[in-house]
């Protein structure tokens, strides 16, 4: 057990993180968490650091909410890392980004083996440059048969182009007749999604203030809780976590019902 001793405020009484962790596991977490992780920039500036610097902590925060999530029992965590939009930055900022996956995977991989974690990706992974791919490519060629927590990237992903790109290949499948054009129900559509067999998130967080989907799994959040809060990604800790799945479990999802 990590952060054991680790002790803070919740209202009046003082708790251990391993009882806030007991306590939220009593009611039902949510399966599918999602995340944008936003304020990288923003907590460098504050701290007069180079924006690069706000990534690298971010990382580190990575993996501090990926072990919580697996603790948590959460079954995919989907981190929002690098959108299709944020190419339009400075190109040394972009070199620095696309150098995380190495960083964090050959520092946390054997950690994830250990925690029976499975890596996967979705995006346009293809576009990735080629050191980055191969990092990634590793880690989920080691991890694909793991059965615990799947951790789940985005990365060079972009929601409307993703719908297009679904609806361009539904298009040629039913002109080959490998599908049939009268047959296309919410499920086809969802397969044919970079997120195919995921189930959609439960839970969507983004930190830093900023109260937009930016672009983020447009068809897959129809449902989805939307927690948001103006912690900066590289403040954001294990209690943070927790209380967004406290506040989920104390929602009342209708699905349009009553
Ligand atoms: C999120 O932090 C990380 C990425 C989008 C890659 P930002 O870099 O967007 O941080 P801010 O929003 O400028 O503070
Ligand atoms: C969203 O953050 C993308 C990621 C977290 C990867 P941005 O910082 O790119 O979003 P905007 O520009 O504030 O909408
Ligand atoms: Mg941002």
């Amino acid at each position: 057990m990590f952060n054991k001793l680790r002790l803070w405020k919740t209202g009046t009484t003082t708790k251990t993180l391993q009882d806030q962790i007991s306590n939220v596991k009593q009611q039902k977490i949510p399966e599918h968490v999602a995340i944008i992780m936003d304020g990288n920039g923003r907590w460098a500036k504050k701290r007069k650091l180079p924006r690069i610097a706000g990534h690298h902590e971010g990382m580190k925060c990575v993996k501090r909410i990926t072990k919580m999530a697996d603790e948590l029992g959460i079954k995919v965590l989907t981190l929002y890392a690098f959108s299709t939009e944020n190419w339009k930055r400075p190109k040394t900022e972009v070199d620095y980004i696309m150098s995380l996956p190495e960083q964090f995977l050959s520092t946390f991989l054997p950690e994830l083996m250990e925690k029976n974690v499975r890596v996967t990706a979705i995006g346009y992974t293809e576009k990735l440059p080629e050191h980055t791919l191969k990092a990634l490519d590793n880690a989920v060629e080691k991890t694909k048969n793991n059965t615990g927590l799947n951790l789940n990237f985005a990365l060079n992903y972009g929601s409307r182009s993703e719908i297009l790109q679904a609806v361009n290949n539904i298009v040629k499948d039913s002109q080959t007749g490998e599908l049939d054009a009268n047959g296309i129900t919410e499920e086809v559509f969802s397969s044919y999604l970079m997120t195919g067999g995921l189930n959609d998130p439960d839970l969507l967080i983004r930190t830093s203030g900023e109260i937009r989907i930016s672009n983020f799994m447009l068809w897959q959040l129809a449902y989805t809780e939307l927690w948001f809060t103006d912690v900066l990604w590289p403040d954001f800790k294990e209690e943070h976590l927790i209380e967004a799945i406290e506040v989920f479990q104390n929602r009342q999802r209708r699905f349009g019902g009553v």
